[in-house]
């Protein structure tokens, strides 16, 4: 994992790139802190605002609700605030972000400024049709967020969490309408960022179809400094 190179404080900054349903979410959790790293979820952060009614809340609710991205100034001025904090000092690993060049570009620029050194970009690739079968089965826990899947990673008892039995939820945005528009916007606007990140030698792709302990395995592989 290239960690803070040509700079002084050897943070380690990953970054999950995939389209919606991809998993990221779930092996974030999984990995992140394994190697001290902080999980930096815009989505988790919008939906956080959203269930407080903040002013950024308010701005992002029809955006977020009907698939679309929230507008980059809205974003960047979020991730800018987030990764100042002093538990993503060792490095963080950003989940959802980002999603558009300029995101990108806006990023590159603070990591560089901060002397953070180059990201590794880890691509989540699923076939489509395992897509729609992630979004719409997805539940997720009202009280510590834990991710559910009804077909292949179902809580023990039906509904409920088994971490802290709090009730499982779906989410508003994966009914199939929205789910449509989230992917439309994946490919329009986050897709290229494959290529941008391949073109800048950064992309490491980790094939994330099969169960999630297989994909764990993946994504720790491609994370693991070489020995
Ligand atoms: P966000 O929450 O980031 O949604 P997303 O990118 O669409 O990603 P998801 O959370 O849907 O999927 P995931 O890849 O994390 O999958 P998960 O691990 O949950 O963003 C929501 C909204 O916020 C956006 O639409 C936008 O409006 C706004 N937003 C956020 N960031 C933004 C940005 N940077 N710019 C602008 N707007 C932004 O897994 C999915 C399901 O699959 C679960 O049920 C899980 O149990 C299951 N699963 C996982 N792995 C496996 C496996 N290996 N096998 C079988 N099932 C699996």
């Amino acid at each position: 994992m290239p960690d803070g190179q040509g700079g002084a404080r050897r943070a380690v900054i990953v970054i999950f790139l995939g389209p919606p349903g991809a998993g990221k979410g779930t092996q974030a959790k999984a990995v992140a802190g394994r190697f001290g790293l902080a999980h930096v979820s815009t989505g988790d952060m919008f939906r956080d605002h959203m269930s407080r009614n903040t002013p950024l809340g308010e701005q992002a609710k029809k955006f977020v609700q009907s698939g679309g991205l929230v507008p980059d100034e809205i974003v960047l001025g979020m991730v800018g605030d987030r990764i100042s904090q002093s538990d993503c000092r060792n490095g963080f690993v950003l989940d959802g972000f980002p999603r558009t060049r300029p995101q990108a570009e806006a990023l590159a620029e603070t990591l560089r400024c901060g002397s953070w050194g180059k990201p590794l970009v880890v691509y989540f690739a699923v076939d489509s049709h395992q897509l729609l079968r992630r979004l719409t089965g997805r539940r997720t826990c009202k009280v510590g967020g834990e991710i559910y899947n009804i077909y292949d990673a179902p809580p023990k008892v039906p509904g409920r969490c088994d971490n802290d039995g709090g009730e499982l939820l779906q989410r508003p945005d994966d009914r199939e309408e929205v789910i449509r528009e989230r992917l439309s916007q994946y490919e329009a606007q986050t897709r290229p960022l494959v290529e941008y990140y391949q073109g800048a030698g950064l992309l490491a792709e980790v094939d994330a179809m099969g169960s999630q302990a297989e994909v764990t395995g993946r994504v720790l592989q491609v994370m693991s400094p070489p020995r």
